[in-house]
């Protein structure tokens, strides 16, 4: 049976990709932020994931506010990155997956939950740059990537209950496929932030801590939040604590944290990273 062995929380600002760009990982701005990186790299490096499941934000590359989408998955051999506007680099070729997620696709339908299904799209900085920023190198084509798009930025958004129990059926999906294969599950962005309007620039670190805590020890209290008490208490845009709650969700089994790092302000966001070991029930 395909086993997830982790999963890993990270945020996904355009201009990590920059600074990497630039070389400025060890300038003081960035030193504390770029320092907590090598600890994930290294356990990513050992335990040699064949798959990863990235649950990320379109924040308008592909999916704008005409189309969309409230939860998608893609089902492609590989998703090119395109410029979209904040002057990042793009990054190679993803190689995607095409069994597992059919047989996810095919498992949710089954279970009540609806996805798009997206054989061509091409993914932004919200899955991008979490993988730049686990293999700076960028040698990751070994790696096939399942994306899994959630809205984040066109209300209705789906609720944070509703994104945990898609996370906890893609979680049986992937206990059900007969496979060998070791998966590890991503959710990207936050934490809290505000872009626009009257609060931007809007952090809350209380709050922000408070959500690493229960993403390791009580998920659910975190689907309690409705995205409007997301928006309050986390700024417009910490509606993207959703991606971290639908990798949480993936996991049935025990869980131990195993690395933590938190350093604001980056850019306009708490930036959260968050090592989840996951030992399966069976
Ligand atoms: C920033 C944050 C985001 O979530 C994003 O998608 C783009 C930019 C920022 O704070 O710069
Ligand atoms: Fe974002």
């Amino acid at each position: 049976m395909a086993k997830i062995i982790g999963g890993i929380t990270t945020s996904h600002i355009p201009a990590i990709s920059n600074a990497m760009e630039r070389g400025l990982e060890d300038t003081p701005y960035w030193r504390d932020f770029f320092a907590a990186y090598p600890p994930v790299r290294k356990w990513l490096e050992e335990q040699q994931p064949d798959i990863a499941i990235i649950f990320y934000n379109d924040h308008g590359l592909e999916m704008f506010l005409d189309k969309k989408p409230t939860f998608a998955i893609g089902c492609a051999a590989e998703y090119e990155n395109a410029d979209e506007g904040w002057g990042i680099a793009t990054i190679p070729t993803v190689t995607g997956e095409t069994e597992l997620s059919w047989h996810i696709v095919n498992e949710l339908i089954e279970h009540d939950f609806d996805p798009t299904v997206c054989q061509d799209i091409k993914v932004d900085h919200g899955l991008t740059v979490p993988l730049r920023l686990m293999y700076p190198d960028q040698n990751y084509k070994h790696l096939k990537v399942i994306p899994v798009c959630i809205n984040c930025e066109r209300h209705p958004m789906p609720k944070p209950s509703r994104t945990f129990a898609l996370g906890e059926a893609i979680g049986k999906a992937v206990e059900s496929f007969p496979g060998d294969e070791k998966v590890v599950v991503f959710g990207t962005g936050g934490l809290s932030h505000q872009l626009d309007g009257e609060r931007a620039g809007f952090i809350n670190a209380d709050f922000d801590e408070e959500c690493m805590d229960k993403l390791v020890s009580d998920p659910k209290a975190l689907t309690k939040y409705s995205n409007y008490d997301l928006v309050r208490l986390g700024g417009s845009q910490g509606v993207e604590l959703n991606m971290w709650l639908g990798m949480r969700g993936t996991m049935t089994g025990h869980v131990e944290e195993i690395h933590r790092n938190y350093v604001a302000p980056i850019s306009n966001t708490g930036a959260g990273l968050q090592l989840l070991r996951h030992t399966p029930k069976r």
